[in-house]
């Protein structure tokens, strides 16, 4: 079986192809490597014994879209991860990211819509719910007005696959939503590779704790939450890659009960900032330097998944838990930095 992974050389993307090929699937990659790089490349070849077949195309290039599907008609399936994802700079390039994010998924699916085989799974948010009523958050709770062009990108992108679904039956899809992915590949080969100063808080407390970034910033401790900071449900970034695996498998058997199907990906586990941090330094067996500031603008209190769907109908499940996260995302930072 064929399948192409656009986006395949970033975080997550790649983390799945190596999960994908240990599953005997033949893969093909698209990048632009616009925040990622050919070395990926070899990392997956490390851990996998097999290169995958890779090229470089911008998904944006409507032309270059449409030439690479006439030469590759027999793809069974398609995972879509390609995309922009900096919340903070979606606000201020949105024009950016409506094209990146959206044409090219709009592009990408023109030309799927071509072939026989119809199918693709598209990386979908925890940040569709914004700040939900109920928490763990399921399927069901209602999409919010999105606070960032990025967080709009997401949801219309579910919105294009829904109503292309209602008008061709042939097209099946899987929206997963992520929580929060983090970690890295267990042998430390590929890993999160943050463009200048990482947004997020793994990278940050790692790229701390490693000398690169003097201090961590903890935005906010009066949050209605029991240390008041903010909840998040961290996941392992290798038990994300399998849950698309599962979907894919899902699709490519015929198994769905609609041609659109949602699902939450995260542990069901919410985490504190502060307890993430105390995790780190159990983990590491180090104090980390950080500092409690203002909140930052445009955090959610609290978010983590209600897991049952995709337990139920996908028969998936995460198996790492937050400290073994947290160690492979420092095994990773001190191999980067050999
Ligand atoms: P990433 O930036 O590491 O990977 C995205 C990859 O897509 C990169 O390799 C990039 O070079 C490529 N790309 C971007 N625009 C492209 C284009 N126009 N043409 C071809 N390639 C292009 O990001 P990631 O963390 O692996 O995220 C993957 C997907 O998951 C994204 O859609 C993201 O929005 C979504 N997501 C990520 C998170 C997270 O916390 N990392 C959470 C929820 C959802
Ligand atoms: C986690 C917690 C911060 C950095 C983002 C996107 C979301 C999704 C996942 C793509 C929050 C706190 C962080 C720091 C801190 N991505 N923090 N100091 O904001 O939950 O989600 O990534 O779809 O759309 O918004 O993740 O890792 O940035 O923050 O205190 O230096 O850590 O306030 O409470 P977030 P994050």
């Amino acid at each position: 079986m064929k399948v192409l992974v656009t986006g395949g050389l970033g975080y997550i993307g790649s983390h799945t192809v190596v999960e994908l090929q240990n599953e005997g699937y033949d893969v093909i990659i698209i990048d632009n490597l616009s925040n990622s790089s050919l070395n990926v490349l070899k990392g997956i070849t490390a851990i996998t014994g097999k290169t995958p077949q890779f090229e470089e195309l911008d998904l944006r290039d409507k032309h270059k879209v449409k030439n690479f599907f006439q030469r590759h008609q027999d793809i069974d399936g398609v995972v879509h991860f390609a995309a922009s994802k900096a919340v903070g700079e979606s606000v201020e390039k949105p024009l950016f990211y409506y094209e990146n994010n959206v044409t090219s998924l709009i592009y990408l699916l023109q030309e799927l819509q071509k072939l026989d085989k119809q199918k693709i799974i598209f990386s979908s948010s925890c940040t569709v719910y914004g700040e939900a009523m109920q928490m763990p958050i399921t399927e069901q709770a209602p999409i919010q007005p999105a606070k960032s062009p990025y967080g709009n990108t997401k949801q219309i992108g579910e919105e294009i696959l829904k109503d292309t679904c209602k008008v061709n039956s042939n097209l099946n899809t899987v929206a997963l939503r992520y929580f929060n992915p983090i970690g890295a590949h267990p042998t430390a080969k590929i890993g999160e590779l943050p463009l200048g100063v990482p947004q997020n808080l793994v990278p940050y407390i790692t790229q701390t704790a490693i000398g690169l970034r003097e201090q961590l910033s903890v935005f906010g401790n009066n949050y209605p939450t029991e240390d008041g900071t903010c909840i998040r449900d961290y996941i392992h970034v290798v038990d994300v890659a399998n849950a698309h695996v599962v979907a894919l498998n899902r699709i490519l058997e015929n198994k769905q009960n609609s041609n659109f199907e949602v699902f939450n990906i995260g542990t069901g586990k919410g985490s504190s900032v502060l307890e993430v941090i105390e995790a780190f330094e159990n983990v590491t067996n180090q104090k980390l330097n950080y500092k409690i500031v203002n909140r930052r603008a445009g955090d959610v209190i609290s978010a983590y998944a209600d897991t049952t769907k995709a337990k139920s109908i996908l028969g998936w499940t995460s198996k790492y838990n937050l400290s073994e996260a947290i160690s492979d995302a420092w095994n990773w930072e001190k191999n980067l930095r050999k």
